[in-house]
C-alpha cells in the first residue's frame, strides 16, 4: 500500500525534508523522459496531423515575430536615414499586416490542437477503464483505488496539456531558436556566435535538472494518488469514523498527506526556479556582451545602426523560446511520469482471460468437480502453506452442496475460484468435464452466478442492479427473481423497480441488500449458483421464506452454498466440511453430525453464538434479528 512515510529515499535530490511515498505498486526505476513519452505515440497518432499543423502554424507566427525587427531595420536604414517619409508608409503597412497575421495564426493554432488532444485523452481514459475491468481481482487487491483514480483522471489531464502545448512549443521554440540564431549570424556573425554559444550551457543545465525534477514529479503524482485513496476511504467509511469519533484522527492523517504533497510541490517549484534563474541570467550576460561589442562596431562604422537594432530585436524575440525551457522541461517531465504511471496499469497483465480456442460443453448440465485444487494468494509469505491444499469435491448436476468451515478457513476464496475471480494455483476445476480455464470466460460467468457475502449494489435503479445478472432480462424475470429472494419490499419503494438506490445501496438495510444480491444471482437461471452465506443478515422468518423459495430454484441448479447455520445447511443435499485447506468430510447433515465431531463442534459453537445473540435481543425487547453470521438455534438435526 502507499502510506506516506517521512523517510527519505537515499539519493533523493534537493529536498531532504520532503516526506515521500512508498513506491506505488509497479513503480519503475528512473526512466528518461523521452523514453516514457515515446509510448504515447500510438495514442497520439490520430492527433498528429492536427498537432503538426498546430506546430507549423505557431512556428510561422513566431517567424512573423522575428521578421518585425528586420522591417524596423529597413525603416531605420531606409526612410529614416535617407529622410524619405514617402517610403515609410509601405513598411508601416507591412508591420501592421505582420501583426494581424501573427495574431490570426495563434488563434488557428489553439483551434487546431484543442479538440484532437481532448480526443486522445478520452481514448486513453477509455482504454485504462476497459483494462481495469479486465484485470484480475488479484490486481485490484494490490492497488489502492485512489492510485487508479488519479491515473485515470489527473495524470491523463497532464498528458493532454503536454500534447496540446508542451510538445508543440518544444518544436516551435527550438525551431525559432535555430532560425533566430541563423538570422543573427547573417546580421553579424561575431555577435551571432555569442548568442549561439548559449545553447551549450543550456543543454547541460537541462539534462542536470531533468533527473532532479522527474523524481519530484513522480513523487507528487503518487502522493495525489495516496490522497485520493484517503478521501475515498474516509467517505466510504464515514459512518465508522463518526461512530467511533475518529474523524479528527483521519483529518490529521489527511492533513499530513496533504502537507507532504505541498512540500513536494514546493520542492518542484524550487528546482524550476533555480533552473529559471540560470536560464534568465545566461542570456542577460550574452546580451550585455553583444551590446558592448555591437556599439563598438557601430562606432567603428563596421555595423549599421539599423543592423544593430535589428540584431537586438531578433535576439529579444529569442527570449521567450529560451525562458520557456524551464517551463517546458517541467511540463515534459510531469507528462513523462504521468505516462509511466499510466502504463504501469496498462502493462499489468490480464492473467485471467479466455483461452484462444475455447471449448464448449455439448450439453451443459452443471457438473462441477474440484480435483487437487490448491490456492495461495500472491502476497502470502513464502513460509506460510497454501490456503487450499488439495480440494477434492464433486457436485452432481442439480445437486446442492453446502460448504461449512471455520471462519477464515477459505470458504469465500474457494467460491471465488469457480467463476475464475482467481485462478487456482494447483489442480483444476472442471465444469461438465471441461477445465474452466478452457472455457470462454464470458460463457463461464454466464453459467456460474454468484451472490457474495458482502452484497455490493450500484448507484442505479433496482431493475438495473438485478439485471446485472442477466442484461437481456425482462421485468417479469426481475419480478420472479425478487420473489425468490423474498424482496417484496421493492413494491413499497416509491418508484418500484425504477427506484434508484444510493451509493452502494446505503439507503437499504443489510438484509434488503442481501436479498437484491440474491435476486441478481438467480435472475439468469444459471447452471451453477454459488452463494456465499447469502442469508446471514435476514431475520428467522424471512430466512425461512427465502429458503422455501430457493429450494424450488435450487432443484434444477447445481449449487455451492457457503453456510454458517444449520438452517442454511438443511437446504443442501450434501455438506462438505473444509478443514485445513482440504475437504475433510462429505455427507448429509445428519451423517456428519453423528460421524464428524469437528462438524458438530463447528455448528454447535455457531449455534451458541446465535443463541446468545438471540437471548440478548429478546432481553432487550427487540425483535429477533440476526447480525453477523450466527446460527439459527431452533434447527437441530
Ligand atoms: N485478497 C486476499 N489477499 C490475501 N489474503 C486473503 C485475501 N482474501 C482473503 N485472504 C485470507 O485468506 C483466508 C481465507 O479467507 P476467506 O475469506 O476465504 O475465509 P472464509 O472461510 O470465507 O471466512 P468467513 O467465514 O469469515 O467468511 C483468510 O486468512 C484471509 O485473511
Ligand atoms: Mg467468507
Amino acid at each position: 500500500m502507499t502510506t506516506s512515510t517521512t523517510a527519505t529515499k537515499p539519493g533523493a535530490p534537493d529536498a531532504p525534508d520532503v516526506p515521500i511515498s512508498d513506491p506505488t505498486p509497479g513503480a519503475a526505476a528512473h526512466v528518461p523522459a523521452i523514453r516514457s513519452l515515446r509510448r504515447l505515440l500510438p495514442y497520439a497518432r490520430p492527433a498528429l496531423p492536427a498537432l503538426i499543423g498546430s506546430a507549423l502554424t505557431a512556428t510561422v507566427a513566431m517567424m512573423c515575430g522575428l521578421a518585425f525587427p528586420l522591417v524596423i531595420q529597413m525603416v531605420i536604414d531606409g526612410p529614416i536615414a535617407q529622410r524619405d517619409m514617402s517610403a515609410l508608409w509601405p513598411l508601416a503597412g507591412l508591420l501592421l499586416a505582420l501583426g494581424v497575421f501573427e495574431a490570426g495564426l495563434f488563434w488557428v493554432r489553439r483551434m487546431l490542437s484543442a479538440r484532437p488532444t481532448m480526443a486522445v485523452e478520452a481514448t486513453m481514459r477509455a482504454s485504462i477503464y476497459d483494462h481495469l475491468q479486465r484485470l484480475p481481482v488479484s490486481f485490484h487487491d494490490r492497488w489502492p483505488a485512489g492510485q487508479l483514480m488519479s491515473r485515470a483522471v489527473s495524470d491523463l489531464a497532464t498528458i493532454r496539456r503536454f500534447l496540446a502545448f508542451g510538445v508543440v512549443f518544444l518544436f516551435v521554440n527550438l525551431t525559432t531558436f535555430v532560425v533566430g540564431v541563423i538570422i543573427l549570424l547573417t546580421l553579424s556573425w561575431q555577435l551571432g556566435l555569442i548568442i549561439a554559444a548559449l545553447a551549450l550551457p543550456l543543454i547541460a543545465l537541462c539534462s542536470l535538472y531533468e533527473t532532479r525534477y522527474q523524481v519530484l514529479a513522480r513523487r507528487s503524482q503518487d502522493q495525489v494518488g495516496d490522497l485520493a485513496t484517503r478521501v475515498e476511504e474516509s467517505v466510504l467509511g464515514i459512518r465508522i469514523l463518526k461512530a467511533f469519533g475518529r474523524s479528527r484522527y483521519f483529518s490529521r492523517q489527511f492533513l499530513a498527506e496533504a502537507t507532504a504533497l505541498r512540500e513536494t510541490e514546493i520542492g518542484k517549484a524550487k528546482v524550476v526556479s533555480k533552473l529559471w534563474a540560470v536560464i534568465i541570467a545566461l542570456p542577460e550576460i550574452a546580451f550585455g556582451l553583444t551590446l558592448f561589442l555591437g556599439i563598438k562596431q557601430v562606432a567603428d562604422s563596421s555595423l549599421s545602426a539599423g543592423t544593430l537594432v535589428a540584431f537586438f530585436g531578433v535576439a529579444l524575440g529569442l527570449r521567450w523560446p529560451i525562458d520557456s525551457i524551464g517551463w517546458l522541461l517541467a511540463m515534459s517531465n510531469d507528462a513523462a511520469s504521468a505516462t509511466q504511471r499510466y502504463f504501469e496499469v496498462m502493462d499489468s497483465p490480464v492473467t485471467v482471460s479466455s483461452p484462444e480456442h475455447p471449448q464448449r460443453a455439448s450439453v451443459p448440465r452443471g457438473r462441477v468437480e474440484f480435483s487437487g485444487v490448491r490456492f495461495r494468494f500472491a502476497d502470502t509469505s513464502p513460509d506460510v502453506d497454501d490456503l487450499l491444499r488439495g480440494i477434492e469435491l464433486s457436485i452432481a448436476p442439480g445437486e446442492t452442496v453446502a460448504l461449512v468451515g471455520a471462519t477464515g478457513s477459505g470458504k469465500t476464496t474457494l467460491t471465488s475460484l469457480v467463476n475464475r475471480l482467481y485462478d487456482v494455483t494447483g489442480g483444476s476445476i472442471t465444469l461438465d468435464g471441461i477445465d474452466i480455464r478452457d472455457l470462454d470466460l464470458a460463457d463461464l460467468r454466464a453459467q456460474v452466478a454468484v451472490a457474495f457475502e458482502e452484497p455490493t449494489l450500484f448507484s442505479a435503479s433496482i431493475r438495473e442492479n438485478v439485471l446485472l445478472g442477466r442484461p437481456t432480462g425482462s421485468d417479469e424475470d426481475v419480478l420472479a427473481a425478487l420473489a425468490v429472494a423474498q424482496a417484496d419490499f421493492v413494491q413499497d419503494l416509491p418508484w418500484g423497480l425504477d427506484t434508484r438506490i444510493g451509493e452502494q445501496g446505503l439507503s437499504l438495510s443489510g438484509g434488503q441488500r442481501q436479498r437484491l444480491a440474491l435476486a441478481r444471482a438467480v435472475v439468469g437461471n444459471p447452471a451453477v449458483l454459488v452463494l456465499d452465506d447469502p442469508l446471514s443478515a435476514l431475520d428467522i422468518h424471512t430466512e425461512a421464506q427465502v429458503e422455501r423459495a430457493l429450494r424450488s430454484v435450487l432443484a434444477g441448479t447445481t449449487a455451492l452454498v457457503v453456510a454458517h447455520r444449520a438452517s442454511t445447511v438443511q437446504l443442501a443435499d450434501r455438506v462438505a466440511l473444509l478443514v485445513d485447506g482440504r475437504i475433510a468430510a462429505v455427507g448429509t447433515h445428519s451423517e456428519l453430525m453423528s460421524a464428524e465431531p469437528g462438524y458438530r463442534d463447528l455448528l454447535a459453537s455457531q449455534e451458541d453464538t446465535a443463541a446468545a445473540g438471540l437471548r440478548r435481543t429478546r432481553e432487550a425487547g427487540l425483535p429477533a434479528h440476526r447480525s453477523g453470521n450466527p446460527t439459527q438455534p431452533e434447527v437441530t438435526p
